[in-house]
């Protein structure tokens, strides 16, 4: 069985690779988008990988990805401390969500402690890189049951 995973990536992500290297690392979002593409072939998932400025299409996304996609990850950016819309439309959509941050959000300012996005996730990475998205699709894999024979 196979499952497919949205993959949302909020405000400044975009950025990755020259955005405070010292915080965030040197991987840009196209090489994290390649790492789960090919992790995620191993895990019989499927991944779309998308990243936005804006809030509004975020939370578009988020409901378009309740009749589409099995799961999300997400990495709200900003968004993650200030968007009460962002986490309706997750509570909404019903899916299983990991929330995901590169850094470890609870060693940074105390406005970076207060995740939103928290409140509708099952789980949780924060401070290992790039590698906190292959570990979230991992966990999906398992929660969704994609590695069990068919
Ligand atoms: C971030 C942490 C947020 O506080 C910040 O606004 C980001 C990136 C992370 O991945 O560590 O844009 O979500």
């Amino acid at each position: 069985m196979t499952a497919s995973v949205l993959v949302l990536n909020g405000p400044n992500l975009n950025l990755l690779g020259t955005r405070e290297p010292d915080i965030y690392g040197s991987d840009t979002l196209d090489s994290i988008e390649a790492a789960c593409q090919k992790r995620a072939k191993d895990l019989s998932l499927t991944v779309e990988f998308r990243q936005t400025n804006n809030e509004g299409e975020m939370v578009d996304w988020v409901q378009e990805a309740a009749g589409s996609h099995q799961a999300l990850i997400v990495n709200a950016g900003a968004y993650t401390h200030t968007s009460v819309a962002l986490l309706d439309a997750l509570l909404a959509a019903g899916l299983p969500v990991i929330e995901v941050h590169l850094s470890n959000i609870y060693q940074r300012d105390e406005f970076r402690q207060k995740s939103y996005v928290s409140k509708a996730a099952d789980g949780i990475i924060c401070g290992l890189g790039g590698l906190g998205y292959e570990l979230a699709l991992e966990a999906l894999a398992q929660r969704l049951g994609t590695l069990k024979e068919a």
